[in-house]
């Protein structure tokens, strides 16, 4: 028989698990997709975004040549690698190519590139990878580290697009698609005009596992046609456009918006009660955690009191 301090002791460690189990699972709770992406083998939640937008828009059909711009942890790359393994015929060959700032654990028939898709270099690398080839389709789900600073997040957006969209138009083949994330920000007519110079059909999508209240959406961009005579060039600045044209209208444009995904089915801003745990729910590891997660120098950083030094620092000056 434990004795009453044992019995104490006993007690409060078995709260402190039922804490730990509900602060784990209540995302599982808060976060729908987050917990489906866990149960069907996603690395992220992003894959529903990518599938949802494919169901309404049918663009991976046929698809054998891909690159993923922005790809870590690497959903999209697996939703591509899924799809397009299904598509190849015999004798053919499937190439993606994924491309992120971050380091990717392999993925099979993956090729990884690390590297920042606003550099040269790195579009170089891709370029090269294709060596004359042409792309199906080209992704890009790439995000800034938020800053809170909506107009310097909105900007620093609509750059990571202008790079995904310059090195598009290096490897993507004629009549191919581009889709990537966008924040709906109030200088988005200015981008929908630049993308509609490439592509005659330009529509604005928001898939159902994309929570309504973030200005994410992902533009779906079809049948490349590039203007007569251009020249895909690097340093070509393409949202140099006129606020107007030449008849003296205004260079805006608006594109179609579409919501996709069952609209019947999982909400994504929704809470969802939990299966009873032992009764159906198990709560699940994420099924790739981040390999080199861009915080962990600065909870080193943290630990060897780095912070508190430049505090007493600036206090001292
Ligand atoms: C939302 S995550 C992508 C999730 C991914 N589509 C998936 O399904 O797993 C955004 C990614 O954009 C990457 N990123 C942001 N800026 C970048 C840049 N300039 N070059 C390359 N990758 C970048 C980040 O490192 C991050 O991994």
């Amino acid at each position: 028989m434990a004795s009453q301090p044992e019995r104490n002791l006993i007690q409060s460690l078995e709260s402190a698990v039922v804490v730990m189990y509900l602060g784990k699972s209540s995302k599982d709770k808060r976060d729908v997709y987050y917990r489906l992406a866990k149960e069907q083998g996603w690395r992220a939640r992003s894959a529903f975004k990518l599938m949802q937008v494919d169901e309404e828009f049918s663009l991976l059909e046929g698809v054998t040549k891909a690159v993923d711009l922005c790809a870590a942890p690497g959903s999209w790359s697996q939703v591509l690698s899924k799809r397009l393994v299904e598509n190849k015929k015999e004798g053919q060959e499937a190439k993606i190519v994924a491309v992120d700032l971050q380091a990717m654990a392999p993925l099979p028939g993956v090729i990884q590139l690390q590297g920042d898709i606003t550099k040269q270099s790195t579009a170089d690398q891709i370029i090269s990878y294709f060596d004359g080839e042409k792309a199906d389709i080209v992704v890009c789900d790439g995000a800034p580290d938020v800053t809170g600073l909506h107009d310097m997040d909105e900007y620093i957006q609509a750059q990571l697009l202008l790079a995904a969209l310059n090195i598009t138009t290096h490897v993507l083949r004629p009549g191919g698609s581009f889709v990537a994330k966008i924040f709906r920000g109030k200088d988005i007519t200015l981008l929908y005009t630049q993308l509609k110079i490439f592509f005659p059909n330009v529509t604005c999508s928001k898939p159902r596992s994309s929570r309504n209240s973030s200005i994410e959406a992902f533009i779906v961009c079809q049948d490349y046609t590039p203007p007569k005579d251009y020249v895909p060039n690097m340093g070509t600045p393409l949202l140099d456009l006129p606020p107007m044209d030449e008849q003296g209208r205004s260079n805006r444009t608006i594109v179609p918006f579409i919501a996709c995904g069952d609209l019947c089915g999982f909400d994504s801003d929704m809470t969802y009660a939990l299966p009873v745990a032992g009764e159906g729910y198990k709560l699940l590891k994420p099924v790739q955690g981040p390999i080199t997660a861009p915080y962990l120098s600065a909870i080193q950083k943290k630990r060897k009191g780095f912070f508190n030094e430049q505090v007493s620092k600036k206090i001292g000056q």
